[in-house]
């Protein structure tokens, strides 16, 4: 964390800046499951981690450093050396009160909305939203843009995701270094937007740092005979899950080309895949990408709450920071793109178009906010759950089977891999969470598999729970 108008801290004895930490990439897209003895982690698969809770502890720790005089001893012995003159001691501590004021204030703004907010949980955070308030609430001073937490998302898998025209679950989002850089501000990067003007958009994103870990998440650029290079789709261990019934699986296959294949696209390590019509000819880098499908809220039928929400969102914000929208989604991509920007710029030499529109990722800025959610390719699924962008179902074979069949309420904070369903397994733990379907934002409706093709969300005809097994061993191969 830095002071929230972009000020590094610094060491009140020796004045340097301090080094601040936070979240990375790894912290919200590393999987974890564990089978009976075994943890296994998966990178870029999500995380089951509860970011709620590990800020209230984080507030919690900070506070008792603050107030209880033997731990605020030992903060400052560590961070000035031992035995250090009181004045840098009470430097120290009024700067401990500047990041609690934030937290008590960030607490106030929380409680003050919290009516419309649904609760994040586990393995799900409204990560859109919560970029929204730190960026046009929090780094801009403006109480009136902070809203609710009302669309809590599943952490997604990102393997295949840098290939992809359009990410986030809404297909809102075009340039690699936007997402990645607004990001980085959604988890306490500062930006200076109301603090000295000639440094307007002055932050703490590291655009290089991002840019490597996009091109390591990206590797080279895909096509037919190496694949995806990158961060590749895990494969299912056979070593520590139960083997895969081949036979089993062949039926499913069978049902995924005649069912799925046209949503979700002929499997990655196929030739089908890569002759794909929804592959793009290649852009001026010489780089493809996979156009993925968006599709309606009327014919997927899942929880509207994501899609709305960043559609319907309006930011207030003052005219000397050069954007001219009041849209949510725009609004953000414009304060994004002129931090990066002001960090190309301020490189010594500044950073030369060509080598910013390589690091951007070769594409533009694209935002929109369609009411709609993306289809991708289900490479890895079965190491990914709860399903839907919104983890309402908790595994596999819940998905594939009517609305009714699903659990209304589940449990999830259990680490258990459930190897029969492709799923956590559900009982109750200490500490955990339950999902309840019933409330907006939770809704497990829709991508249904049902008889009845005029009720809303169903896109397919009913499955019967043999056909439901084939599918699931299928996926496991993916
Ligand atoms: C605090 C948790 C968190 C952190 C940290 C985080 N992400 Fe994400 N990421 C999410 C969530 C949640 C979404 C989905 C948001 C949505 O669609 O509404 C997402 C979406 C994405 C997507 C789009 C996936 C898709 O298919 O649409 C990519 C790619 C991605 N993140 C990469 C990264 C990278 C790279 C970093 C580090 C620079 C990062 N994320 C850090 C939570 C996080
Ligand atoms: C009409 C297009 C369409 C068809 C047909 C379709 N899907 Fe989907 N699928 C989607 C969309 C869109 C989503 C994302 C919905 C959401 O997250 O709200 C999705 C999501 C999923 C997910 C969850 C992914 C995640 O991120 O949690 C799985 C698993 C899945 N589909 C499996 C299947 C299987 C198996 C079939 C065939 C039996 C199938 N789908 C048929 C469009 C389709």
């Amino acid at each position: 964390m830095n002071h929230r108008d972009g000020r590094p801290w610094q060491n009140p004895l020796t004045k340097e800046d301090m080094t601040a930490v936070g979240l990375t990439c790894a912290a919200c897209h590393t999987g974890r499951f564990t089978y009976q003895k075994t943890a296994v982690f998966i990178d870029g698969a999500p995380a089951i981690t509860r970011v709620d809770e590990l800020q209230k502890a984080i507030g919690l720790a900070l506070a008792y450093t603050r107030y209880l005089p033997s731990r605020f001893g030992r903060f400052a012995d560590r961070v000035l050396g031992p035995g250090v003159r009181d004045n840098a001691k009470s430097v120290l501590r009024a700067e401990l009160d500047e990041v609690l004021e934030q937290y008590k204030k960030t607490k106030a703004l929380d409680d003050s909305v919290k009516a419309q907010g649904v609760e994040e949980g586990f393995a799900r955070l409204d990560a859109l939203n919560r970029i929204g308030n730190t960026v046009f609430a929090l780094d801009l001073n403006a109480d009136q843009n902070y809203v609710a937490k009302s669309a809590p998302v599943h952490f997604p898998r990102i393997w295949d995701a840098s290939w992809f025209t359009w990410v986030q679950y809404n297909g809102s989002i075009e340039q690699p270094m936007v997402r990645n850089a607004g990001e980085a501000l959604g988890v306490f990067a500062a930006v200076n937007l109301t603090g000295v003007k000639d440094k307007l958009y002055q932050s703490s994103v590291q655009p290089e740092t991002l840019h490597k870990i996009e091109q390591l998440l990206a590797g080279m650029p895909p096509d037919a005979a190496r694949g995806f290079t990158g961060l590749n789709s895990p494969k299912w261990p056979e070593t520590i899950l139960p083997a895969i019934d081949k036979t089993l699986a062949a039926k499913g296959a069978a049902l995924y080309k005649t069912i799925c294949q046209k949503c979700h696209l002929p499997p990655v390590t196929t030739p089908e895949f890569w002759n794909s019509p929804r592959w793009l000819p290649p852009n001026g880098a010489g780089e493809r990408y996979l156009d993925v499908e968006l599709i309606p809220l009327g014919h997927i039928g899942t929880d509207p709450a994501q899609a709305e929400g960043m559609k319907n969102r309006k930011v207030s914000i003052p005219e000397d920071l050069g954007v001219t929208t009041n849209e949510f989604g725009p609004a953000l991509g414009k304060v994004v793109e002129k931090t990066a920007t002001y960090w190309y710029d301020h490189q010594n030499p500044p950073t030369p178009e060509a080598v910013r529109q390589n690091m951007n990722g070769n594409r533009p800025n694209g935002i929109q906010a369609p009411l709609a959610y993306k289809v991708r390719p289900l490479d890895g699924i079965w190491a990914t759950p709860p399903y839907l962008h919104n983890g309402s179902v908790p595994n596999v074979y819940a998905l594939l089977s009517p609305v009714a069949e699903r659990p209304a309420k589940f449990f999830l904070g259990n680490r258990e891999y459930d190897p029969v369903n492709l799923g956590y397994r559900t009982e109750e733990v200490p500490g955990s969470f339950e999902v309840d379907t019933s409330i907006k934002g939770n809704l497990n409706t829709g991508h249904e598999f049902d008889d009845n093709p005029k009720k809303p969300g169903v896109i397919g005809r009913r499955l019967n729970p043999d056909e439901r097994r084939a599918l699931v061993e299928y996926l496991k191969t993916q």
